[in-house]
């Protein structure tokens, strides 16, 4: 892979909101995130303009932090000298490689060969299909732990492509309260990501649908199906995955 990154040296931090955020979230299963006292922090913000991330960076560069930006342009760009620009003119969660590939050569460059070998169209797509098959009319909630990046993934793809709600839960904190509601779950499609043997424990005790999880290349592959699966669902409910409302109203409001 040509593309170059600064190396980094010290306790790492990585920021960001949304399908930018979590290119974060997915990383931290293969590299021991900070969250407090940093000596350097990774921004990523596909516009480079959210606020959040733009004022997470600044405060960081305040107090001698250093800011490696993630981004396709914008304020976040202007901000620091190390900016690892990806391209533009995309949506934030449809770069979601651009914004991944980069993060991943930065902590973890021996994985780069898994992230690439983790493509494969034909099977996720039938992966997705089977999820959509699964999910049926009902609301999907995806549990992991060590891969709760890619659960989050998954759920914000369903909201954003199909308009649709989905949400993620914590595992090991889920045994301890959430699972119980499943005596009245009919309405919830569950989905264990599964990577060690509490996560097993979980699908079983929901009765759940399970994607196995062992390392970087079946995230990549994970992370494709996610794709698939909630483009999949915004065709059969009639949406367009492309088209958003309410994020940009948002954005605008909290200008
Ligand atoms: O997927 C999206 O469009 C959103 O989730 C954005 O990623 C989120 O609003 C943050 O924007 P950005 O990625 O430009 O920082």
């Amino acid at each position: 892979m040509g593309l170059t990154v600064p190396s980094l040296a010290g306790k790492v931090s990585c920021t960001g909101m949304g399908g930018s955020g979590v290119v974060c979230e997915v990383v931290k299963a293969f590299y021991p995130l900070r969250t407090d006292d940093p000596d350097v922090l990774i921004a990523v913000s596909y516009s480079g303009n959210t606020w959040e991330t733009v004022e997470r960076a600044k405060q960081a560069m305040s107090q001698g932090i250093r800011v490696v930006a993630v981004t396709s342009g914008g304020e976040l760009s202007k901000l620091t000298r190390e900016v690892i620009l990806v391209k533009q003119g995309n949506q934030p969660r449809y770069s979601f490689p651009y914004l991944f590939l980069p993060v991943v050569k930065m902590l973890r460059p021996d994985l780069i060969p898994e992230v690439v070998s983790g493509v494969d169209n034909a099977r996720a797509v039938e992966v997705a299909k089977e999820l959509l098959d699964f999910i049926g009319g009902r609301i999907p909630v995806f549990y992991g732990s060590k891969y709760l990046g890619v659960a989050k993934r998954f759920k914000q793809e369903i909201n954003e492509n199909a308009k649709y709600p989905a949400f993620f839960g914590e595992i090991p904190e889920v045994n301890h309260n959430e699972v119980e509601s499943y005596t009245h779950g009919e309405g919830i499609a569950p989905i264990v990501l599964v990577g060690s043997e509490i996560d097993q424990v979980t699908a079983e005790l929901i009765n759940a649908f399970v994607l196995k999880v062992t390392g970087m290349r079946d995230v990549s592959f994970l992370i494709q199906v996610a794709g698939f699966l909630s483009v999949e669902l915004a065709k059969k409910l009639g949406e367009d995955p492309s088209k958003l409302t309410k994020i940009p109203e948002g954005k605008r409001l909290a200008q």
